[in-house]
């Protein structure tokens, strides 16, 4: 197992170039927590259901290497805030060595 990397742009429009692990189960939405990227009780809402949006990004770079979209995804950015044609799930994106590379911005909360 490896360490990726990732560029994930905060809610303040500041960069943060940041190291992932692929080996610990973790979703971005669990990265952008645990690195304190967003402030606590704006991100991972509902605990990584697909059920709250607070964790959505606009994916830039690396779109290409994101898995389709699930159900449940597809449901709620169809009735989220703020939700543009790059939009995703942090909490619906497992870290892995597939996304080595991504850019992804925090979406406001909602
Ligand atoms: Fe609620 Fe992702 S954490 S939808």
């Amino acid at each position: 197992m490896q360490d990726i990397n990732l560029k994930i742009t905060d809610r303040n429009g500041d960069l943060h170039e940041i190291v992932a692990p692929t080996d610990m189960s973790m979703n971005l939405m669990e990265v952008i927590r645990s690195y304190e990227l967003a402030d606590e009780g704006t991100i991972g809402v509902c605990g990584g259901m697909a059920m709250c949006a607070s964790c959505q990004v606009y994916v830039g770079e690396g779109v290409e290497k994101l898995r389709e979209m699930g159900d449940e995804e597809e449901a709620m950015l169809s009735e989220a805030f703020y939700v543009q044609d790059n939009s995703r799930l942090g909490c619906q994106i497992p870290i892995s060595v597939e996304i080595d590379g991504l850019e992804v911005a925090i979406a406001p909360y909602p």
